[in-house]
């Protein structure tokens, strides 16, 4: 049997839809209609195992699975033998420390004789080693937030994205101790045959992150002002430049980030352009 990359993902959980959703824009075919634990790709040699978030980075560790597609902040916590070698830029989150929203919270030495409940025993303890705060850890697996409320705990250290579940358990966000994201991690030492399956991917992966922070642009432009939206829409190498049926008129075709989007439309207008049309990217690969 041919070799084959095993990646482990969420069963469920904050990154199991964006996980699927990669692999799909990779173009990976499967089938998990039917809940299975383990499946196989159709058209890639990959077979994916859906496994329980918090055991992940041992499955990895122990061979189990080549790679995988966590958090980082469960792949700082649980600290084995695999490292980030994407970052994928999805499920972002915080790992922050919380308090009743009625504390008098005036800076991190509030901590200083309190116990806090967390499920990130490991990176609360450096945290709090760091900066000479003396708390008892209190390691629970779930619904942390709950803690202060029933009395189990003075604050706590959990996960916030949206912060509506902080707000639900009357608890106000005082400290962030890492920001993290969705990331591909792998083993750190992969068999060569594994290792090239493993760059395909990566390779697959960086041209769906690129094309999702870019946008296609076309646009009309009178020729007077092209040397000003030339440098308004550079583009990957320089823009596309054709002469429209219309005398003295330009269709101009370029790329441009996500982010500077509003920016860059604005510019535009001011030079003139017009029927300004902005796709979206399915693929890029720079
Ligand atoms: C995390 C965290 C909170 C919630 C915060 O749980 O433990 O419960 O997300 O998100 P919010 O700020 O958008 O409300 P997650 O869904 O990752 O599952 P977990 O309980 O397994 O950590």
């Amino acid at each position: 049997m041919s070799e084959k990359l095993k990646i482990a993902i969420q069963k469920s959980g904050r990154l199991h839809e964006g996980s699927l959703r990669l692999l799909k824009e990779c173009g990976i075919s499967f089938d998990n209609g039917n809940d299975q634990l383990k499946i196989q790709a159709n058209n890639f040699p990959l077979e994916i195992l859906f496994l329980r978030n918090s055991d992940i980075p041992q499955y990895v560790e122990d061979n189990v699975a080549d790679i995988a597609i966590i958090g980082q902040n469960l792949l700082i916590e649980k600290d084995k033998r695999i490292e980030e070698v994407l970052r994928l830029g999805f499920s972002k989150c915080r790992l922050s420390l919380s308090v009743p929203k009625n504390a008098d919270y005036a800076g991190l030495t509030w901590f200083n004789g309190k116990k806090l409940a967390t499920s990130y025993p490991n990176t609360l303890k450096k945290f709090l080693d760091k900066n000479n705060i003396q708390a008892k850890i209190h390691e629970i697996s779930g619904s942390v937030e709950i803690a202060p409320n029933i009395g189990l705990a003075d604050g706590i250290c959990d996960l916030v994205s949206s912060g509506s579940t902080l707000f639900k358990n009357g608890l106000k966000e005082v400290e962030i101790i890492l920001e993290s994201e969705a990331c591909l991690a792998a083993k750190k030492y992969l068999d060569a045959k594994k290792k090239i399956l493993l760059d395909k991917l990566i390779f697959r992966m960086k041209a769906v992150l690129t094309s999702r922070n870019n946008k296609y642009v076309l646009l009309n432009a009178p020729n007077d002002k092209l040397d000003a939206i030339k440098k308004v829409i550079p583009g990957i190498k320089s823009p596309t430049i054709m002469p429209l049926a219309e005398k003295g008129w330009s269709s101009v075709h370029s790329v441009i980030n996500e982010n500077d989007f509003w920016e860059i439309i604005d510019q535009l207008k001011e030079n003139g352009a017009q029927g300004i049309l902005i796709i979206p990217i399915e693929k890029m690969i720079v």
